[in-house]
């Protein structure tokens, strides 16, 4: 019988700890001014830093028994051996196979590490073909326009990584994404458009989501318009796992990239769902964006759980919404190019976690996540900080920041992160006024991340960690 982590012993022993333990941050630095030194693991090109967190090593400690009482390390072993721990939908969540460089993972009894080499060399084929125009349109022009329709897992990490990575982006496609079924969505994005030159991506893993599909039908009609039916074939591409359905739209299995069941949406983005994307930053950059999720996979593979940060993130956030009651987490990147990062992770997360019942259907007592939210920095100074600071509510905060701006604009990058490292102190530390309207309690929790660099191999292992 599968046991819970609240049914556990351990469970208990937190409870007792956090009705005991008060932590106040001043403190906790004060007595322990090695505090930033030992809570912090640098994991390549990202520096992750959770010293401001409200616990101690005594919470650590607890929480890392918690991790062991439910072994947590053969469910991390089972996931990435193809076991199939999607109990409901009695599949693997085999997602971290896309990036592997393993011969052999097995998955229902089939190795399928050779379909995914095959299907990834097949789309970042396609991407340089369409790169370099050797595909071109019916009438033999150059593509200069592609348009991904799609949405959820279909959309939100090739656009999120899209915006992130535009400096890397070819500068002669223009990338578009179309996910909402109002209208207004893809008639701004036909407008002023030539159908000669642009490329339609249609990504669904089933191939049956209506605004999708209703998408699908509108671009085609559009095209047929003014190309003829025979023009589908050079303009329309389809990312699914249902090649029967898309073959009844009219696009040929050649013009199609497939995945597979054990690949959630919301963890698409590094299956051919990446096409998007790999045709903007080309085969090479595409690749590397894999090595850095490669990268944070092995981390979580082999890691000791003390020392793990999928691990101690995952840990924090049971200790802040079931132990300190904190119902949100923020996610501010001081970083305009990870703008759509919070909304990429709000399904990311909130997807798997929004949950009420166990494996066994039994319903769940504590709380399995909480809403994930958030705007970049330093834009979100100006419109909620007051509430993280000042607010009733307590709202832990994940700041993530780019050591090296990818600007020539140096001056304005570092006041950006001196901005961030400011909110960060401000908010652990607060700032003491007799004047309660303008004293800052401080002792509310964040941690940080910072990157080298915003680049592909980054941006692929900061969302692996994730
Ligand atoms: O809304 C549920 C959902 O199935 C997501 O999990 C998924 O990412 C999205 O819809 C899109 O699904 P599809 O890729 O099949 O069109």
């Amino acid at each position: 019988m599968t046991k819970y982590a609240s049914a556990t012993e351990e469970w208990q022993q937190l409870q007792s700890h956090a009705s005991s333990f008060r932590p106040n941050l001043e403190q906790l630095f004060a007595e322990d001014p090695h505090r930033g030194e030992r809570y912090h693991i640098q994991l390549s090109s990202i520096f992750f830093d959770y010293s401001k967190q409200l616990v101690n090593s005594e919470t650590l400690r607890l929480l890392i028994k918690l991790a062991n009482s439910v072994d947590l390390n053969q469910k991390i072993v089972a996931m990435f051996t193809g076991e199939s721990i999607n109990v409901t939908e009695r599949r693997p969540a085999l997602h971290t196979a896309l990036r592997s460089e393993a011969e052999s993972i097995t998955a229902n009894g089939i190795n399928v590490m050779p379909g995914v080499k095959s299907e990834l060399d097949r789309a970042l084929g396609f991407a340089s073909q369409v790169r370099n125009g050797t595909h071109r349109g019916a009438s033999n022009k150059q593509i200069s326009t592609v348009i991904n329709l799609g949405i959820g897992g279909s959309d939100l990490g090739p656009a999120m990584a899209h915006k992130a990575l535009a400096p890397y982006c070819s500068s002669a496609i223009e990338s578009l994404f179309v996910s909402n079924v109002d209208p207004a969505s893809i008639s701004d994005a036909l407008a002023g458009k030539d159908p000669e030159t642009t490329l339609f991506i249609v990504a669904s893993k089933s191939f049956t989501t209506s605004e999708t599909m209703a998408n699908a039908q509108i671009a085609r009609d559009w095209l047929v318009e003014s190309l003829g039916t025979e023009a589908v074939e050079k303009h329309f591409v389809a990312l699914s796992t249902n090649h029967g359905a898309v073959s009844d739209f009219g696009i040929s299995s050649r013009q199609t990239f497939g995945f597979w069941d054990w690949v959630g949406g919301r963890f698409s983005i590094s299956s051919a769902i990446g096409l998007s994307l790999a045709i903007a930053i080309g085969d090479t950059a595409f690749r590397e964006f894999l090595a850095g999720f490669r990268m944070a996979d092995e981390h979580f593979r082999s890691a000791d759980l003390d020392n793990n940060i999928p691990v101690l993130m995952g840990l924090l956030g049971i200790w802040n919404i079931n132990f300190q009651g904190f119902t949100s987490q923020a996610i501010i990147p001081y970083s305009e190019r990870l703008g759509r990062f919070p909304a990429f992770l709000q399904q990311l997360e909130m997807e798997s976690n929004g949950k009420q019942v166990h494996l066994d259907g039994s319903a769940v007592k504590e709380s399995t996540c909480g809403v994930l939210w958030g705007e970049p920095g330093t834009n979100g100074q100006h419109a909620f900080f007051q509430l993280l600071h000042q607010g009733t509510q307590v709202h832990p905060v994940d700041f993530i920041g780019v050591a090296r701006s990818e600007t020539d604009y140096v001056e304005s990058h570092q006041v950006l992160n001196a901005n961030m490292l400011a909110q960060s102190r401000a908010l652990a530390f607060g700032s003491k006024d007799s004047n309660g309207h303008q004293n800052f309690s401080g002792n509310r929790p964040s941690s940080t991340f910072v990157l080298n660099q915003l680049n592909p191999h980054t941006l692929g292992l900061l969302i692996g960690l994730y």
